[in-house]
């Protein structure tokens, strides 16, 4: 079974994620958490809220997934958010004519591949339709919007589109989000939610899906004067993957520390290389497998429209190397374009340390004059005169001068004009923010955690079947040498904390069982209560959901009030006291102990 079957097994027959809408044949790219993968979700978007939201002083808002179309034609997205698609002659089957080419030969990055050339590639290569093998030589390829489209109210007077990015959410309300602000740069917004894309084939489980959960972050600075605080992260070392190095034939991706990277000018942006050192850590944090992820960087023509320099975190699973999170300098892109289409300001109010005073041209056209002379035009002369003035003081020097209107130049004695040059004291200027943007994809994060985390092994631990003490084993060895499988989820992530187990549900054990569980989670713990099958079975159980830490109820728990604590990892076991097992399992979550410290 390969890795991606196995896990996608695991998810199904033990709740964390299937696809939707079963009992009617399913849907291509919905998928279901079930009660494991909901709270897995969840707590990884707590510990992204807890890295990129708190810790970095931003603020989070949430915004419609539902947005008007005139949002869409301003951040691009209504013309360039395509991908290439063919379709089979045969058998009407659409696939994704970039991943095709992908898939079946050597090129790695199709998506930067003008569409002639995947045709030329398609018919070079033979590539056949992967549903039915009809050959897809001659088949045209064409441009696919991926956005899914709705009306707002009856009838088909307001179009609007389900948002492919959160990112625009936060873009349109910048004009309020400043206030929040306070008006002063850098500050960042932060969006967890979900995202749609009309995928042309998705696939991979939670690698590609139709609507998925992004948590991004927008990071507003003026380019001129913020810098991140780049010693934070400077020693962290990154696995780069550059474009260059992608282009040269014997190129490898390098390992470096942050600041090597700034330095030797790999990666171009300060902002964009603190990103990828925070997010190195937080990766490591939620069970990301380091040896197992490298950053690369987008090439020229796989660049959204948007950006002008992107990396993608990478992680690698089942063999392939899956995008989970891009970083993307986005500069003035997306303000400028909502201030060109909307109704609003979407600059930020520069104060100067000190007024500056500057001079200025102006002109004050005398309209008696203009309008007899150019009749309907006067207007545009008016104009045409206030720019050159703003652009050339000099051409005002001489007795006439010249603009041209429609084509045709007009020529007016500068006397009429009311040209003249004032000085003006400036107490700031308005910039248009640039934008740095960590956009992680929450899905794929939840898959690679997963897959990276899963792993099977030998039992190889004696297990208390009986009724003496887990410390001391005298009961059966039902699990020894046994293969199990494991999820080793880092314990903030796990969806369950600690499960708790009588060893028999029987004289006493399984109520003293069910006291300390309901205190386990009246001290805010993610508590499961087993009372099924063999104890062998129970931890199994447990391991294969990621439960870092078991506890057994057994007769010595009524006697001396010790419990059993297992370790998932080590499946080492310890007896520890329970007047503060609240304590001491925080401790064993948090790492603060182990159960070989008892
Ligand atoms: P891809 O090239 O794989 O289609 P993308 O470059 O279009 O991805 P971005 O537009 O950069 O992805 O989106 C930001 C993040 O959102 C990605 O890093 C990824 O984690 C996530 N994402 C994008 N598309 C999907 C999808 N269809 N299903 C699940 N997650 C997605
Ligand atoms: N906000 C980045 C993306 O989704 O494309």
């Amino acid at each position: 079974m390969s890795e991606d079957e196995r896990l996608t097994e695991l998810a199904k027959r033990r709740g964390f994620f299937f696809q939707s809408s079963g009992a009617y044949g399913g849907v291509a790219g919905f998928y279901v958490y079930g009660p494991e993968g909901a709270t897995l979700k969840e707590n990884l978007q707590d510990a992204w809220r807890d890295r990129f939201v708190r810790r970095e002083g931003h603020m989070e808002i949430e915004s419609p997934a539902i947005m008007p179309e005139p949002v869409f034609e301003a951040s691009g997205h209504l013309d360039g958010f395509d991908d290439m698609i063919v379709e089979c002659p045969e058998c009407g089957a659409s696939h994704r004519a970039d991943h095709l080419v992908e898939d079946e030969t050597d090129i790695e990055e199709a998506e930067s591949i003008a569409i002639p050339d995947i045709e030329a590639l398609i018919a070079e290569h033979d590539l056949v339709c992967p549903s039915c093998g009809t050959a897809l030589a001659g088949e045209s390829v064409e441009d696919f919007n991926l956005m899914f489209g709705t009306n707002i109210g009856p009838g088909s007077s307001s179009p609007g589109y389900l948002r492919p990015e959160t990112a625009q959410g936060i873009f349109v309300e910048f004009p309020r989000l400043k206030e929040y602000a306070r008006g002063q740069l850098p500050f960042g917004v932060a969006q967890i939610g979900a995202a749609y894309r009309n995928e042309i084939s998705p696939r991979k489980g939670l690698v590609r899906l139709r609507e998925f959960a992004q948590a991004e972050l927008e990071h507003f600075v003026d380019p001129e004067t913020d810098e991140p605080p780049l010693e934070r992260v400077a020693d962290v070392e990154v696995t780069l993957y550059s474009a260059a190095e992608q282009e040269d034939a014997d190129g490898e991706p390098r390992t470096m520390t942050v600041r090597e990277a700034v330095d030797a000018g790999v990666v171009g942006s300060d902002w964009v290389a603190y990103y990828l050192g925070v997010a190195q850590g937080w990766y490591e944090r939620v069970g990301v497998d380091m040896d197992r992820f490298r950053y690369r960087q987008h090439q020229s023509g796989e660049l959204a429209h948007y950006a002008a320099d992107c990396w993608d975190a990478e992680a690698e699973v089942g063999g392939d190397w899956i995008e989970i999170t891009g970083f993307a300098y986005r500069g003035d892109y997306d303000l400028s374009k909502h201030a060109e289409y909307g109704d609003d300001d979407f600059t930020i109010f520069k104060q100067y340390d000190d007024p500056v005073t500057v001079e200025t041209a102006t002109v004050d056209p005398d309209m008696s004059y203009l309008g007899p002379e150019f009749g309907g035009d006067a207007g545009a002369v008016k104009d045409a005169l206030e720019d050159l003035a703003e652009r050339d003081r000099s051409a005002f020097e001489s007795d006439e001068v010249t603009v041209a209107v429609d084509g045709e130049d007009r020529t007016v004695p500068v006397e009429k004009t009311g040209f003249a040059v004032e000085e003006v004291t400036e107490a700031g200027e308005h910039v248009t923010p640039h934008v740095v943007e960590p956009s992680f994809g929450v899905d794929r994060i939840v898959y690679t955690v997963l897959a990276h985390g899963l792993r099977t092994d030998e039992a190889g631990e004696t297990v208390d079947e009986g009724g003496g003490s887990g410390a001391e084993p005298s009961g059966e060895e039902a699990d020894d040498g046994e293969e199990r499988t494991v999820l080793s989820l880092p314990p903030e992530v796990a969806p369950t904390g600690v499960a708790v187990f009588p060893l028999m549900d029987k004289d006493g054990l399984d109520e003293r069982a069910r006291e300390i569980a309901e205190g386990l989670r009246a001290a805010g713990f993610e508590v499961a209560y087993d009372d099924s099958g063999s104890i062998g079975r129970r931890y199994r159980r447990q391991d294969e959901v990621g439960t870092p830490f078991c506890v057994t109820v057994d007769y010595d728990t009524l006697e001396d009030g010790t419990v059993t604590v297992r370790d998932r990892d080590t499946t080492a076991q310890a007896r520890v006291g329970t007047d503060d097992l609240a304590g001491t399992i925080g401790d064993l979550l948090t790492g603060d102990r182990t159960v070989a410290d008892f």
